[in-house]
């Protein structure tokens, strides 16, 4: 295994170690807003793959959840996100996961996803396939609409913005054979890689939750764009991700409704 793909998966079972120790703990909650929280656990996740980052790696950047990050252009970063499904992990609900992904000169080319409840461990490198726990992932071949399970999010400023997805979320319940929101954008893409979803669309996401993902979606011959069809860009945060078959049935339903 590549030196930085092994280290993004040591930090990824070290993260996952500690939050399956602490899972059943009374955690410590501070408020980012009304409905954003953040844990003593998320803090503890970060600070350790922070420091070792650091140690390992003094030269890169780190851009990480639960910090002040500042952009650079042009240099190797570490797009971290300590729990990628914070209100799950709170509630005991065990759908979360940490997810770290390495860029290199603009392009991510490796990330790694672990959610150690299920001890799945999703991981890929740029033109080498995407793999879970070892095996081999392949999107779905599903091209029906009504055939497909699709799968979204919402922003924290849902009760506040009209840009919050509630319009799009209505019209896949009605095209879709199902939809589910499960609160963590990194497993979305994971599970999309692995064909267990067949479409994913979010808005105003960051690139912690999506770098990883979005990595093993397109080595696991999945398409993604940003909701109009335009190139996907990380740091604009906007996402459509499908198994390739469904994705302009997708972008039609997000520009037209159902
Ligand atoms: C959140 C999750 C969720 C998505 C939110 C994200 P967090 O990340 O990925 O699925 O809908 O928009 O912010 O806060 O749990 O790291
Ligand atoms: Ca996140
Ligand atoms: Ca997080």
């Amino acid at each position: 295994m590549d030196k930085i793909l092994q280290f993004a998966v040591d930090l990824a079972l070290e993260s996952g170690r500690v939050q399956k120790k602490r899972y059943q703990e009374r955690h410590s909650i501070t408020y980012k807003g009304e409905i954003n929280i953040v844990t003593d656990v998320d803090i503890e996740c970060q600070d350790r793959i922070v420091s070792r980052i650091k140690r390992h790696f003094p030269r890169d950047l780190i851009i990480a959840e639960e910090k002040e990050n500042v952009y650079e252009e042009h240099k190797n970063r570490w797009i971290v996100d300590p729990i990628d499904g914070t209100t799950n992990y709170a509630h005991g609900y065990p759908f979360f996961c940490t997810s770290i992904g390495y860029e290199e000169g603009g392009e991510v080319v490796c990330g790694v996803v672990y959610n150690p409840i299920f001890e799945e461990l999703f991981f890929a490198q740029k033109g080498k396939g995407a793999y879970l726990n070892g095996e081999r992932l392949n999107v779905s071949g599903i091209g029906e609409m009504k055939q497909a399970l699709v799968v979204t999010g919402f922003p924290y400023d849902v009760n506040t913005s009209s840009q919050n997805n509630i319009d799009h979320f209505v019209a896949f319940l009605y095209s879709a054979q199902a939809v589910r929101r499960d609160g963590s954008a990194a497993l979305n893409l994971s599970y999309l890689a692995a064909g267990r979803f067949d479409g994913y669309w979010e808005l105003k996401l960051n690139p912690w939750d999506l770098a990883a993902g979005v990595l093993l979606l397109t080595e696991a011959g999945g398409v993604v764009t940003d909701l109009k069809g335009e190139p996907f860009d990380l740091y604009q945060g906007h996402i459509c991700g499908s198994n390739g078959v469904l994705h302009g049935e997708m972008l039609r339903i997000l520009k037209d409704g159902r």
